[in-house]
């Protein structure tokens, strides 16, 4: 391998698009550029992207990137391949022949679709897990067949162009797939995105007719499944045109790979927009009792797949964003961290960020925000505060469903992502979760899960040449008491008990 071979990782989350660059001689990230996505919220419970954003967004991270590379010496000639991962169950619904999206994207956070979820709960006994053998999931508005239902339902130029047979349906990695690669003519997805749309059997890895038939969703919008490492084709424009995308994975599932879980017991944390803690079950498809979902991993070619249970919670860095942006009591989360540690403790201030219901493990779509145990003492610092406990919290929830389900109690918790850089959340989350938090030097793990996928994809390595790569570094270990901890638990459930039911 030349020693100047690069590979690149496009990453389009929930608040952001990125483009990095890593070297795929030392796995060292080299550059990156990143632009920030406008979330549309015009209605309570609902959230939208322009889907054209998304695709500028990537674009223009693509070109800074190139130009970064010409900065330093380098050219983005030696980028060999790219890896993309994306913000997972988001929905867009385009023309297949004029190319244009018939709505905006609706986000996985967005809860328009709850009454369709009662709907639907009445035809089945109520009961939320009817579709889980077949699926992995809960009956949820998180999921990708609500959101299109509704669509189908509530927009006339959805319904004509169904009727027309010129409706495409995708998640983010199809819409980037149908403007990057090719001539806008590729529809696919991978397995692990299409895992999170409610409609793909989790057995045989294709659409599944009856989950089809449940939601009254045609087969034929639906973009072709393919494995998380194969060539999805080239690049259609810009510097990187003629570039093979090779790899195709849900940010979620990224992580994992980035992580190095890649045997079954592993387990990983990424602290983004939410909160996603996957387990890896190897080839065993495990359904949870705890409230967590089952979901793909990875498929690597024709590699069997491997399975992860999953604990999402919806919001985790989005209320560092929502006291930025509404509240305005920061100017940069990034100042969470000072401000937060300029008191001891939240002064037994609560919060709990239920702005789209909760998910795992209580999936309720009716909870709602709450902040509880206010008094004249109580100052911007202990609100900060308590959201980055909470974000804690929920993490707690998550991984006592997991120990539970697992039967097994994990021994430690990696994580990553951008809020992972908060040193005082971590701290938290050790002292709340008991057990030691480990932090990776390099915290871009997502990114660099779809860069080792698509190096492998073209056969620069094998993933097991990379057990070695020394990515850990920063350890946080608890420093209060099981009394402490379980006191404060006790008030967390409470609040949260409180939440439930709000908007019925
Ligand atoms: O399931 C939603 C998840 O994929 C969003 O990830 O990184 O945008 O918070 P992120």
């Amino acid at each position: 391998m030349d020693e100047h071979t690069l590979i690149g990782a496009i990453d389009q989350g929930t608040s952001s698009s990125r483009f990095l660059v890593f070297s795929a001689k030392d796995f060292q990230l080299i550059t990156y550029h990143q632009v920030p996505i406008k979330l549309i919220s015009d209605q309570a419970g609902w959230v939208e992207i322009d889907p054209k954003a998304i695709i500028d967004s990537v674009v223009e991270c693509i070109e800074k990137v190139s130009q970064y590379l010409a900065d330093m010496g380098l050219s983005h000639k030696s980028i060999k391949v790219v890896g993309l991962t994306n913000q997972r169950e988001t929905t867009i619904l385009w023309d297949k022949i004029t190319g244009e999206p018939l709505y905006n994207a609706i986000v996985w956070l967005d809860t328009r679709t709850h009454s369709t979820v009662d709907e639907l709960l009445a035809k089945c006994n109520n009961n939320s897990n009817y579709l889980k053998v077949e699926c992995g999931l809960p009956l949820s508005t998180y999921f990708s067949a609500l959101k299109i239902k509704w669509l189908m339902d509530n927009v006339q130029e959805v319904k004509d162009a169904i009727r027309e047979n010129r409706c495409a349906f995708g998640t983010v990695d199809s819409w980037i797939l149908w403007n990057l690669v090719g001539n806008k003519s590729i529809h696919a997805t991978d397995v692990t995105n299409a895992s999170r749309t409610m409609l793909m059997n989790l057995k045989s890895l294709e659409w599944d007719d009856y989950l089809c038939d449940f939601f009254s969703i045609p087969k034929s919008i639906l973009p072709k499944i393919k494995s998380s490492a194969e060539n999805y084709g080239p690049i259609n424009s810009g510097s990187l045109k003629g570039v093979d995308i090779a790899a195709v994975l849900g940010d979620q599932q990224a992580d994992l790979v980035g992580q190095l879980c890649w045997e079954k017991g592993m387990a990983k944390n990424t602290y983004g927009t939410g909160c996603f803690l996957l387990y890896n079950t190897g080839s065993d498809i495990v359904y949870s009792t705890h409230g967590l979902i089952t979901t793909v991993a990875y498929k690597f070619g024709n590699e069997k797949p491997v399975y992860a249970l999953e604990g999402s919670v919806a919001i985790a860095g989005a209320a560092l964003n929502w006291l930025r942006d509404n509240l305005k009591l920061l100017e940069d989360e990034r100042d969470s961290e000072e401000i937060a540690e300029t008191v001891k403790d939240t002064g037994d201030v609560y919060f709990v960020p239920a702005f789209s219901g909760l998910f795992a493990p209580h999936w309720n779509a009716t909870a709602r925000g709450l902040i509880i145990g206010i008094t004249q003492y109580t100052t911007k610092a202990h609100i900060i505060r308590a959201t980055l406990e909470a974000v804690a919290f929920q993490n707690l929830e998550i991984v006592e469903a997991m120990n539970k389900d697992s039967g097994t109690n994990l021994k430690k918790l990696q994580v990553s992502g951008g809020m992972s850089k908060n040193k005082c959340l971590l701290q938290m989350q050790a002292d709340l979760l008991g057990i030691p938090v480990v932090r990776p030097s390099m915290t871009e793990t997502t990114s660099f899960g779809a860069a080792l996928t698509a190096g492998k994809t073209i056969g620069l390595w094998d993933l097991k040449d990379h057990k070695s790569i020394p990515i850990f570094n920063d350890t946080f270990y608890s420093t209060i008491s099981e009394e402490t901890r379980r006191s404060k638990y006790k008030k967390w459930k409470k609040a949260v008990e409180k939440c439930m039911g709000w908007d019925e």
